[in-house]
């Protein structure tokens, strides 16, 4: 039987199959994954389809699984081809991130969102653990972080905001919030890792961390007169105490994710209080320092090297470009795409998650349609249309593409997948298909089918059907009065 290979569009996949036609008929599988990196080759798979068999081979039982989840989408879109798809991977991150402090979701919540993940090939989940709305993963060695601050006054973020910030205990009447414990975490890793995707803890620093000084006044910048800088945003860099508590927690946390990275997050410290502080002074001086900021550096670079003595790498925000950290760091980008450029110029490895293109917590939509959001309009067909590779970088030095889900305007899970499909297909196939096989159309129709099953399977979805012209067109910004906006589509 000769075996045609199948165009991605034409099989209505998402992700798209990469297309690729052996050199000639009979190609062997060992063969045909020869010319792909070793991380390529680990999901590579080959399905060969017969009039009454279908044949799959891959190297791993990763390739396997990859496999069956293209199986199942050709499944649930009704379409039985002929011929051969080879397929393998575009980009060895492929990710979503949750932010579990601004908004508790629970563990079926994520196990949910994980199912969806591993059907679009997804392969890691990156759980913000904690901010200074409240600490949510179980910690032995200083109980209080969940103690005190796993529960506040305020279902939602803003009601909290709004009420000044009251944590509470989990007894508390009228307190809403929650915590991982490390067995529940552990499960999950080993949920996810059953379906080939990897869970990137992040405990952030050294700022979005109130919640910490709230449970351990002792990590706070200290005024001159004795007084500690309570409420503050930003651990002390200057004091051990601080090291003391983050190198504990860390400890515990590679005890319970196995994930070779790991995020220390780094962005957006506030550095109000190190130049009032007695401890930072001191440690400025040692270290003769003449900007508060390079303690940040100094914060970074000392955590780096805890979890790297501990056979791990870390991952940070681009902040931490700023400040100087070794080269083995992982740099995320997220206040746009100049971060990674520079951050890959410099040899670090890079995330790409561009506010612009990768905040799932923006507008998908007109404003007086939708919940309110934050930031410029990201659509899905703008979300698609994004391309990691940043002109200026090293691909060698691109591992990936991420979404991120803030919560702060989030409440509820079913506003989170709301927010996060149908955008999540249009990640999920630029992060697994080659740029030049990207076509939005063909890509729309199958996100539109996909969003029928989701829904069938219980998920929240965006309503492809209402979708506005504007979001349709795919700009970025509301369009100046009277200007026409394209359609094509
Ligand atoms: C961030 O959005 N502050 C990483
Ligand atoms: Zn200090």
């Amino acid at each position: 039987m000769k075996l045609i290979i199948i165009l991605a569009a034409a099989l209505g996949l998402v992700p798209a199959p990469v297309k690729h036609t052996p050199e000639k008929d009979g190609t062997s599988f060992k063969e045909a994954v020869a010319q792909l990196e070793p991380w390529q080759q680990e999901e590579a798979y080959r399905i060969t389809f017969y009039e009454k068999r279908i044949k799959v081979e891959a190297l791993t039982p990763q390739g396997r699984f990859r496999a069956q989840k293209t199986l199942e989408q050709l499944e649930l879109l009704g379409e039985r081809p002929e011929g051969t798809i080879f397929d393998y991977p575009r980009l060895r991150h492929r990710g979503l991130m949750l932010d579990e402090s601004r908004s508790f979701h629970g563990i079926e919540f994520l196990k949910k969102q994980i199912d969806a993940m591993a059907l679009l090939k997804l392969n890691v989940l990156h759980l913000h653990l904690d901010d200074s709305a409240g600490w949510r993963l179980e910690s032995e060695s200083y109980p209080d972080l969940t103690a005190l601050t796993a529960w506040r006054m305020g279902y939602t973020y803003h009601e909290w905001e709004a009420g000044r910030y009251q944590f509470a205990k989990a007894d508390t009447p009228g307190a809403s919030g929650g915590y991982y414990t490390k067995a529940q975490m552990k499960e999950l890793v080993a949920y996810a890792a059953g379906r080939y995707i990897t869970i990137i803890p992040e405990i952030e620093m050294p700022g979005h961390s109130m919640e910490v000084g709230y449970a351990y006044p002792q990590v706070l910048c200290e005024l001159p007169d004795g007084r500690l800088h309570t409420g503050a945003w930003d651990l002390c860099p200057g004091n051990e105490a601080t090291y003391r508590l983050l190198e504990a927690v860390l400890k515990e946390v590679m005890e319970v994710f196995p994930s070779p990275l790991i995020h220390i997050g780094g962005d957006e410290a506030t550095m109000k209080t190190w130049s009032q502080c007695v401890n930072c002074a001191r440690r400025m001086q040692e270290e003769g320092y003449t900007e508060v900021k390079q303690l940040q550096g100094y914060l970074v670079r000392r955590i780096e090297r805890f979890v790297a003595a501990n056979g791990r790498r870390i991952i940070g925000w681009d902040e931490i470009l700023e400040t100087g950290v070794p080269q083995n760091a992982v740099v995320q980008s997220w206040r746009g795409s100049s971060g990674g450029v520079r951050a890959s110029a410099q040899g670090h490895d890079v995330i790409m998650s561009p506010n612009t293109h990768c905040y799932f917590n923006y507008y998908q939509d007109l404003i007086r349609k939708e919940p309110k959001a934050v930031g410029e309009l990201v659509s899905l067909r703008f979300a698609y249309g994004y391309e990691p590779l940043a002109s200026g970088m090293d691909a060698n030095h691109l591992l990936g593409v991420q979404a991120n889900l803030w919560t702060e305007l989030i409440p509820t899970s079913e506003h989170a997948e709301y927010m996060l499909y149908p955008r999540l297909l249009a990640l999920a196939e630029t992060a697994w298909t080659p740029a030049s096989a990207k076509e939005y159309k063909g890509f729309r129709k199958r996100a539109r089918a996909l969003v029928d099953v989701l829904r069938a399977r219980g998920y929240n979805t965006f309503d492809m059907d209402t979708e506005s012209d504007l979001a349709r067109s795919g700009l970025q910004r509301f369009p100046p009065e009277g200007v026409p906006i394209p359609i094509d589509d």
